[in-house]
């Protein structure tokens, strides 16, 4: 059967580190609060970069990893939402960028859980014979998104991207499943900075995250060791036989739960959101690169990805690196 294979990983961060003691500065909270909270202790903030940048750094390290030209890309797919523009998409800036002339592209919004949702709708591609070798990134630029007065959000947030190049593969394990429950999306909402409206053209929308934090948290910890059984079962194989979870970035204590819950040792969940926070879509895919780039995946392994966030919505892929 025609499956897909990850060849290549890379990821970008912005320069401007954003402390929990500078947030201290900013609004009323501490860096204990937050971390033992979160589990956070700092996150990068654009001054400069851009999604596009952000992305386009990302994609040319996953290429050359893949050792892949970018004019050999067939598709190009971005996961993000926060974009530069409405239009052109991210995608299409980014194949300007790293000059992937023969590649189509299109960006693909699901909020945190966007990076699952595009390598799902690539690996459709891949088996369906459509293409070859796809380039899926997740980029977000959350600073933007944030109101930075609101401690109760400003907090948890941070910019990033990921990238990751498949490759059709004969052989090898992906299965994926993916839900969303559009009835509760009220719990975390984030509005399009130029959106006005047609009747009151002066009044533009705030672009800040409301977010009912408990019920996002209730969410999370339900919802992703459920998927987890759900690829198991589809998959046919044990936990045990799973070498890493790696799930969305959004908080220590959810990954602590969910791991506990899926009655799996926490030490196979990796972390960075300690130093980059929640960067959304992004957040998979740079975990991916740096256990990657560690050298801690060895071919065969088996490895979960699991994600969730606004919609609600969730998704997971269990394949074999
Ligand atoms: N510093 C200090 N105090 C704070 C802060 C802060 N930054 N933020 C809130 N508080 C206060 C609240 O005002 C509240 O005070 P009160 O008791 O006087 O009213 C108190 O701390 C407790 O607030 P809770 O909201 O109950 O705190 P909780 O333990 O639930 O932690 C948190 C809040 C960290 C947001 C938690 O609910 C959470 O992590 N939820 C999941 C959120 C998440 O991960 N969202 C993103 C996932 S989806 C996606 O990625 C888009």
């Amino acid at each position: 059967m025609r499956t897909i294979r990850i060849t290549g990983t890379g990821s970008a961060l912005p320069g401007r580190i954003v402390t929990n003691k500078e947030l201290e500065q900013m609004v009323e909270t501490s860096d204990e609060w937050i971390r033992e909270r979160t589990g956070i202790g700092e996150r990068h903030v654009s001054v400069g970069e851009t999604v596009v940048t952000l992305a386009s750094e990302a994609a040319r390290k996953a290429l050359e990893q893949a050792g892949k030209r970018a004019e050999e890309i067939d598709l190009i797919l971005v996961a993000t939402s926060t974009p530069e523009n409405v239009f052109p998409c991210t995608a299409c800036e980014v194949q300007r960028e790293i000059h992937a002339e023969h590649a189509a592209g299109f960006d693909l919004n699901a909020a945190c859980s966007g990076f699952l949702f595009a390598l799902q709708t690539a690996q459709a591609y891949i088996q369906a014979g459509i293409y070859r070798t796809v380039l899926v990134i997740g980029v977000d630029s959350m600073s933007h998104m944030v109101d930075w007065s609101d401690r109760s959000t400003c907090i948890l947030f941070g910019d990033g991207a990921g990238a990751v190049v498949l490759r059709e593969s004969k052989g090898g394990l992906f299965v994926q499943a993916a839900h969303s429950d559009g009835a509760k999306g009220d719990v975390l909402t984030g509005c399009s900075r130029h959106r006005k409206n047609w009747d009151h053209p002066d009044e533009a929308k705030a672009a800040y995250i409301q977010m009912d934090g408990q019920s996002v948290f209730k969410f999370a910890v339900r919802r992703v060791p459920e998927i987890v059984e759900e690829l198991l079962e589809k998959a046919r194989i044990q936990k045990e036989e799973i070498s890493y979870f790696f799930l969305h970035q959004a908080n220590r204590r959810i990954i602590e739960a969910a791991a506990k819950r899926t009655g799996v040792d926490i030490s196979r969940f990796p972390m960075n959101l300690q130093e980059y926070g929640n960067t959304s879509a992004a957040s998979i895919p740079i975990l991916l690169d740096e256990w990657n780039k560690k050298g801690l995946l060895k071919k065969g392994d088996k490895l979960v990805l699991a994600g969730f966030g606004a919609g609600l919505s969730w998704a997971g892929s269990l394949l074999e690196w």
